[in-house]
């Protein structure tokens, strides 16, 4: 089998790995795996082909000319610009949602409207496109609120209000213009109490297998401290993700919004994430979906999993995915906690261009997955930094507390000028199971 995964971040590299560790673990590795583009760490099992991934000609043409039989598309912009489409117009296997199923993530207003028709739990809100009606509703609302940008806004477009004050600054900032196109349409909410969980589902639009949630840590320090990231670490399994919460989550979320988008004339084929505040009742609401699996979460979850994952992706992109009926979630193998190694000055201006030692494998030990994000390598072939998020450290053990362990130590034996880091992923975990 040929498969192409678009994209070039951790997340692409984790699926790459699951794809070479599935293939390898059903004796039959005939796998062809391409990346476009990859990086440094996708080469090691991968043609990394030189192709942005948001480069929807490019990639089709290198679908044809590579004969891939299944694409897995990583990241967000390729389908919101049409990728998916494009492809299976093109009579190929894809795994990833239409632009117009994949409006769940490009659109919030969109998203909110879908939630509302179908019932799903979620904070109460209002869309605007003017200043007039959002002044107007912000001064009937109670504080805190949560202002958000409608469009892609790359983790940023999301923000909490303490006061009315507040909230109309940012609302004004996004509406003239403070994140673009994005923040033209903005959304107004009730702000959650809780804790944040993401809970991904595989699906082909009417089926759903649901997988082993993780928790994101969405700011920047320790004792989740400071600005709002992409994310700055990850941990699988979850204590609070308990069999009744996935029935809930199942009846209540998954299944209402596949039926909505079905019913629109746009089923969603892929992965949903959905972004869910657990509330203090135990209660879960949507925060956000994602058409897509989460960076880092996936660089948790994937390696936490029993081999076989890959098998779905291929099948539910080839429309032959017939999962065991009885089945609700996959299960987990081990514990793995992902650390995150970020450059100097992320989010807002993260430092490039800085060498990276990274030790071999047998160094770091086989407790520990380095998957790479934002490195590349330069005219000597030495590995240096290119992004916000540089490197994510996985650790596995029988415990989520020895996993975290195994992740702060791969963490410490990288080193580069700038590593940002937090050592605590995973404290919510590690304090529950203290407790217990
Ligand atoms: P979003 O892009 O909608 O997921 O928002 C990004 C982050 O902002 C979330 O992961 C939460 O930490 C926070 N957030 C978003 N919406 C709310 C809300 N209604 N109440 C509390 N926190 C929120
Ligand atoms: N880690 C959050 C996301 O992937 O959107």
């Amino acid at each position: 089998m040929n498969v192409l995964v678009v994209g070039g971040g951790g997340r692409e590299h984790a699926l790459c790995w699951a794809l070479r560790r599935d293939a390898a673990s059903a004796f039959s590795d005939d796998l062809t795996l391409f990346a476009a583009p990859g990086n440094p760490g996708t080469a090691a099992l991968a043609t990394n082909l030189p192709i942005s991934a948001t480069a929807v000609d490019e990639v089709a043409a290198a679908v044809a000319q590579h004969d891939i039989d299944v694409t897995i598309i990583g990241p967000e912009a390729p389908l919101a610009a049409g990728l998916a489409d494009r492809l299976r117009d093109a009579g190929r296997g894809v795994f990833g949602p239409s632009a117009a199923a994949a409006r769940l993530e490009s659109s919030k207003a969109y998203a909110k409207e879908v939630m509302r028709r179908a019932g799903v739990p979620t904070a109460a809100s209002a869309t605007f496109v003017g200043m007039g009606p959002a002044l107007e509703y912000i001064g009937d609302q109670a504080e805190p609120l949560v202002v958000k940008a409608s469009g892609l806004a790359a983790g940023k477009g999301a923000v909490v209000c303490k006061t009315r004050e507040d909230a109309v600054r940012v609302a004004r900032e996004m509406l003239e213009g403070s994140l673009g196109e994005a923040g033209k349409e903005i959304v107004i909410e009730e702000f959650l109490d809780g804790e944040e969980l993401s809970v991904l589902a595989l699906t082909d639009g009417e089926r759903v297998l649901i997988l082993p949630p993780a928790q994101d840590h969405k700011r920047l320090g320790e004792g989740d401290t400071g600005p709002n990231t992409g994310g700055m670490g990850a941990y699988c399994p979850v204590g609070i993700a308990t069999e009744p919460l996935f029935a809930r989550v199942r009846a209540e979320v998954f299944e209402p919004v596949l039926r909505e988008v079905a019913a629109q004339g746009t089923p969603y084929e892929g992965v949903l994430y959905a972004g869910l505040m657990i509330r203090p009742d135990g209660t879960p609401a949507v925060l956000e979906f994602n058409a897509r699996f989460g960076d880092p979460e996936t660089q948790a979850l994937l390696p936490a999993l029993l081999p076989g994952f890959s098998e779905h992706l291929a099948a539910i992109a080839q429309r032959r995915w017939n999962p065991v009926a009885t089945q609700q979630v996959l299960s987990v193998e081990r514990a793995a906690v992902t650390t995150v190694l970020a450059a100097r000055g992320y989010p807002d201006n993260p430092e490039k261009g800085v060498a990276i030692r990274l030790p071999d494998a047998a160094e770091l030990g086989d407790d520990v997955i380095v998957f790479h994000a934002g490195t590349y390598r330069d005219n000597e072939g030495r590995l240096r930094t290119s992004g916000g998020r540089v490197l994510s450290v996985t650790g596995l053990g029988d415990t989520v507390a020895l996993a975290a362990q195994a992740s702060r130590r791969g963490a410490e034996r990288i080193s580069f000028e700038g590593k940002t880091w937090r050592r605590d992923i995973a404290w919510r975990e590690i304090q529950r199971a203290g407790a217990a």
